[in-house]
């Protein structure tokens, strides 16, 4: 198993439509358990495959469903939602999006089609956080982003502001790394 190098915005990958799984072989069980490896290491409650770089259709849900309880990990590959139901807001962040934290409109309950990493096909119905989770991950598969379900001016304010906050980190590095290269011994020339 193999902790993955998780693609932030805007890396080409998250505007990706994703492509169906056909072989569920070795390569896939391999993968699917690398993905979740990285998700238990990043603390993330889904994690869908072109957020590694991977343009395959599947994704991995683990989501609280209770102060104590947990949906337990799902592997959700080749998804379809055939049927949504209510309307739920929710502040939803991103592994792809460090730091936004945005309310997005959702539907409440879906009922999801999917297989697991043997081929073999479920229907399930998930409400609430679940449901909103399947959602966002399942946008990801089709190359959209929760800040994409943003009013075009809040998401125009929310890239600006994340754009700021990337540059004047690589800025910080590029001063930190300055500051390193002139605490230095000085040098012994002869
Ligand atoms: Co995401």
């Amino acid at each position: 198993m193999a902790v993955l190098q998780i693609v932030t915005f805007p890396d080409p990958a998250l505007r990706a439509r994703c492509r169906e799984v056909t072989a569920f072989d070795a390569e896939l069980v391999q993968f699917l358990d690398d993905m979740a490896e990285t998700m238990a290491a990043s603390e993330g409650i889904g994690l869908a495959a072109n957020q590694v770089g991977h343009l395959h259709r599947l994704y991995l849900m683990d989501v609280p469903v209770s102060e104590t309880e947990r949906t337990g990990l799902l592997e959700i590959i080749n998804p379809k939602i055939v049927a949504k139901r209510g309307e739920v807001r929710f502040e939803e962040g991103c592994l792809s999006f460090p730091g936004v934290y945005e309310t997005v409109i959702r539907a409440n309950e879906i009922e999801l089609h999917y297989q697991d990493r043997h081929g073999v096909a479920h229907t399930v119905v998930l409400v609430g956080l679940p449901a909103i989770c399947a959602q966002h991950e399942y946008d990801h598969l089709e190359g959209i982003t929760f800040v994409d379900r943003l009013s075009p001016l809040k998401r125009r304010v929310v890239l600006r502001d994340y754009e700021r906050r990337n540059r004047e980190s690589i800025e910080d590095k590029q001063l930190r790394a300055k500051v390193k290269a002139r605490r230095q011994p000085p040098q012994v020339l002869s």
